[in-house]
């Protein structure tokens, strides 16, 4: 197939890109920011037409986003003008070739009162990045009928920043650790989460899936799991509430997702443990 991927120079646009190349398709990299992609900004809807009408993909994998949460909820205008509109730029101008489009959206597009959620619980965002990528799911909904609506959680990706490498490398530093135990999700790998994806797509099942590593736990168990894995297990890990940790976005608190689309079409994420296991492991911290 021939397939577009924005937000190319992120986390999981970048992997996204590399697996879809090694499943034999033929694959464009789109971002704002990178070398080795093509740039776009997908809140000109003029380029991002222009640029999808001269590729005309079979399909576009849309993970773009402004991802910083504290970020969106300090100018909650720019996070639905990014998240929301950019998301119906990308949609409207898939919809006029008669591309199909995957949105990739999150866990954060539910209260958080009441997980673990399957796919068409009834959605109800509890800050401004929430509610920018819910913004973002029903532009999609309505402005393409061949949507794919995958939501995600707690991401963890090899290269740049992310919770693991922040835990174990303030362990090595010997500094005090302390992390809150009372918000949960669903750690999820995203070389497992870019593998599900390129499934899904090869399928033309269009709809909503929750594609999260199996499992949820609380961000305290999710590094006290990591630290053990990695030879700290002797660390102390205090236990905090998020009241204790204050930030300008609040996430949901019990915002686990589970898979059951997914199982529909033979897709499943293995269980978030062996996926921290393969993280480090590869990463050569598995002890
Ligand atoms: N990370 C998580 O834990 C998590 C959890 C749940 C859901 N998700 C969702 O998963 C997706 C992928 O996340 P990720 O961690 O891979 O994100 P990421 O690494 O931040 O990558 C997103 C990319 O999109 C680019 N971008 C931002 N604004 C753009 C615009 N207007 N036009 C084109 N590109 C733009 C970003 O550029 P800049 O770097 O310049 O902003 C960045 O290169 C996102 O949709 C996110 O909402 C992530």
């Amino acid at each position: 197939m021939k397939i577009v991927v924005t937000g190319a120079a992120g986390r999981l646009g970048g992997k996204l890109v590399t697996v879809l190349r090694e499943r034999g398709h033929d694959v464009t990299g789109v971002d704002v920011v990178g070398d080795q992609v093509q740039k776009i900004d997908v809140t000109d809807f003029a380029a991002t037409r222009g640029l999808i009408g001269d590729i005309q993909p079979d399909v576009i994998l849309h993970p773009a986003a402004w991802t910083d949460v504290d970020g969106c909820a300090r100018e909650p205008e720019k996070a639905v003008q990014v998240n929301g509109f950019g998301a119906q730029n990308v949609a409207l101008a898939a919809a006029q070739v008669q591309a199909a489009v995957l949105y990739v959206s999150s866990n954060e597009v539910f209260d958080g009162t009441g997980g673990p959620y399957r796919e068409y619980d009834a959605t109800r965002p509890v800050n401004p990045y929430g509610y920018s990528k819910w913004v973002g799911e029903r532009a999609i909904l309505h402005v393409n009928p061949k949507h794919y609506i995958v939501r995600t959680a707690w991401l963890f990706a090899h290269g740049g920043k992310n919770f693991i490498q922040t835990i174990l490398g303030a362990a090595q530093a010997g500094k005090r650790l302390r992390v809150v135990a009372d918000e949960v999700a669903n750690p999820t790998y995203n070389d497992d989460l870019a593998d599900a994806i390129s499934a899904l797509i090869e399928t033309g099942r269009y709809g909503v899936y929750h594609f999260v590593n199996e499992g949820q736990c609380s961000r305290w168990a999710f590094a006290r799991y990591a630290l053990d894995q990695a030879g700290f297990q002797d660390t102390p890990l205090e236990k905090i509430s998020s009241a204790e940790w204050p930030r300008p976005s609040t996430p949901p608190p019990y915002c686990g997702l589970v898979n059951l689309a997914g199982q529909q079409v033979g897709i499943r994420l293995r269980p978030w443990q062996q996926a921290v296991d393969a993280f480090l492991s590869k990463e050569g911290l598995l002890k």
